[in-house]
Formats: structure tokens, sequence, C-alpha cells
């Protein structure tokens, strides 16, 4: 089986910040709420930018993070919850964008775990010698599948995406990769497509295509989805908690890490935090927090890292990375 890499990160995000006391002008909330229950200040939002062109931004990023050229893509996986069309998938538009032409693109739907999800398949397909080099994209235009008047969700969530390059390497950097879902909890975090409509169709099924939340449950299978996550990748690993520099969450709720540091007894100075500045970004979290540690040199060749996620579906997932 072949090595797998992180050689390469980016990310990208509108540059239009919404904060707090923003939205407290279009909804019944207010900077001080937002803030103690979730941690969040501002999130960027489109002006009309759509995942694509978000996650092609984010791609070249990464493509010149690796110094590769993108005719040696040969796959591009796409994460979202929030695709540009039906078809094309979000994954073929990007490639058209960047010049990946000897590629194949899909998209996978995970929601908040998608990037890691789509990290497993890239590893997979590398291990097994199917792939070579690798682009996994997350990104999401949130801001389009949500109700505006429904202060519960519109607070939480932001738009952005980021990118990694995976290649076939010498040494070893993907050291273990887990997911699991729970499609019994498919109902606590939705956003339906299309409804059924057809000349033949005897019931109205009709739903509004638009995000709601239970966020009691998702909070509640989140504080669990977490630490299995983090054991899971330990587990059969030489390596203990103390050996990992940072634990890189889904960007979520401030709450949430708070919860799972205390948990499992680990310093929460070891969860690296920009929920404040993006809210949740879903699939684009982790990379693009993996895009901002990158560039603050706070990662270095070596260091065992853990990246974390959760979300709906319900899926989680998690992996544990040398970088
Ligand atoms: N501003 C002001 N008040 C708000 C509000 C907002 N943005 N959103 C909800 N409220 C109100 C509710 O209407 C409710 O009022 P009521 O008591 O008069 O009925 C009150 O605040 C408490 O609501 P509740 O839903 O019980 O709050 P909570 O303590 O559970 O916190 C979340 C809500 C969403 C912050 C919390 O449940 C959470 O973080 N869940 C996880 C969500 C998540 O991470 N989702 C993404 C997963 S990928």
């Amino acid at each position: 089986m072949n090595n797998v890499k992180i050689i390469g990160v980016g990310s990208y995000a509108p540059e239009r910040v919404v904060t707090n006391f923003e939205l407290s002008e279009i909804v019944d909330t207010s900077d001080e709420w937002i803030s103690s229950r979730t941690g969040i200040k501002e999130r960027r939002i489109t002006e009309g930018e759509n995942t694509s062109s978000l996650a092609a931004k984010a791609a070249l990023g990464a493509i010149k993070d690796a110094k590769i050229d993108p005719l040696e893509l040969d796959l591009i996986i796409l994460a979202t919850t929030s695709p540009d069309s039906f078809t094309p998938s979000t994954a073929c538009l990007v490639q058209a964008i960047i010049g990946a032409d000897n590629a194949t693109c899909f998209d996978i739907g995970a929601a908040c775990s998608g990037f890691i999800y789509g990290l497993n398949v890239a590893t997979q397909f590398i291990k097994t010698g199917a792939a070579k080099t690798v682009l996994v994209i997350g990104a999401e235009v949130l801001s389009k599948i949500l109700d505006w008047e429904d202060r519960s969700t519109c607070v939480l969530f932001g738009d952005g995406a980021g990118a990694a390059i995976l290649k076939r390497s010498e040494t070893n950097g993907i050291l273990s990769i887990f997911t699991g879902s729970d499609g019994k909890g498919a109902e606590f975090l939705e956003c339906p497509a299309v409804s059924v409509k057809n000349p033949f169709v005897t019931k109205n099924h009709e739903k509004t295509e638009v995000i709601s939340m239970n966020g009691k449950e998702v909070f509640r299978f989140a504080v669990k989805a977490m630490p299995t996550g983090i054991e899971e990748v330990l587990k059969d690993s030489p390596y203990t908690i103390d050996d990992i520099k940072y634990i890189v969450p889904h960007q979520a709720n401030m709450r949430i890490i708070e919860h799972v540091a205390k948990k499992l007894n680990i310093d929460s100075s070891k969860f690296f935090i920009n929920l404040d500045r993006y809210g949740n970004t879903s699939a684009a979290t982790i990379p693009i927090a993996l895009d901002e540690m990158s560039k603050a040199g706070l990662l270095e060749s070596g260091d065992k890292i853990i990246i974390i996620g959760f979300g709906g579906g319900l899926t989680f997932g998690s992996a544990l990375i040398e970088w």
C-alpha cells in the first residue's frame, strides 16, 4: 500500500464580513446571545459568488502551495451541502476553472464531515494506486440555503472553502482515518432538495429548501461523536493525546469544543479555533483551519494533529495526520 501525504493547502472566503450586530438588525437576536451560546462573532457571506467559485479559489491556493501543475491531478473530490447544481457536479465546474483536464471529478455529501469523508476516499485511491495526486475540497455557500427569518439557524453558519492536495509519498502523512454515520438521526439537521412534483403526485409533500435543525439533539450527538473520533484514530497508533500538537475540530460551536476538552481532560489550548471569525462553514471549516494554521507557521513537518468533524446525516469522522 502507498503512503499518502498532504502536500499543500489553500482557502478562500468571501470578503463581505457580517457581524452579529448586523444580524440583530435582520432577526430578533443579539451579539450577546450569539457570542455566549456559540463563540461566533462574525461570518463571511457571499455577495453573489457561488460554491464552485469559492472552491476554485481555494483549490488554486492549494495547488500553488503544493507547487504542482493542475494537469498532475488525477482526481478531484468536492464535499458540499450547497452545490451550484444537481448536475454538473461542483467538482466538474472547478475542474474547468482550474484547468485540471486529467482529473476524474465528483461531489460527495456528508455535510460538515464532508472534508474528512473526502480525505478518506482520496486516501484509499492513493493507497491502492488508483490515483497519485488528488485535490480534496470542502466548499459551501450555506447562505443560499438558510432561512434568514429563522434566528435559531441563520446566526450559526457562513460561506467559505478550503482545499488540500494529497499525494503518493515516501513518508506517511495520513496515519489513520475514521468515518461513521447514523441515518436514524437524519431529521435533526436537514435541508430538503426539490420536492416530488409531477402530474401523478397524489399528495403534496412540499418542503421548503432551507436548513432546519434540532440544536439540542445535534449538540448531544456532537459531544459523543468527537471523543469517539479522537479515540478511534489514536487506538491503533503508537501515539497518545500527549503526542498530538493540535486538534483541529469542526468549527460549529465553542461550547461543544469546551465540553469535549473537559470530558477528555485535554487542555482547550490544544484545539485550534477560528469559528469566531467564520461561523460554521460546514465542509469547509477544517481545510480553512488547516490553511490558516499552515500560513501562521503553526504546523511543522513531523507534527501530529487530529482533525475531527461531525454533522448532518448524521455523520462523523476524524484523521490522525503527520504534517
Ligand atoms: N438569538 C436569540 N435567541 C435565540 C436565538 C438567537 N439567535 N436562537 C434561539 N433563541 C432562543 C430560543 O427561541 C429559545 O427561546 P425560548 O426559551 O423563549 O423558547 C432560547 O433562545 C433557547 O433556545 P435553545 O434552542 O434551547 O438554545 P440552546 O441553549 O440549545 O442553544 C444552540 C442553541 C443552537 C446554540 C445549541 O443548541 C447548539 O449549539 N447546538 C448545536 C448546533 C450545531 O452545532 N449545529 C451544527 C452542527 S454541524
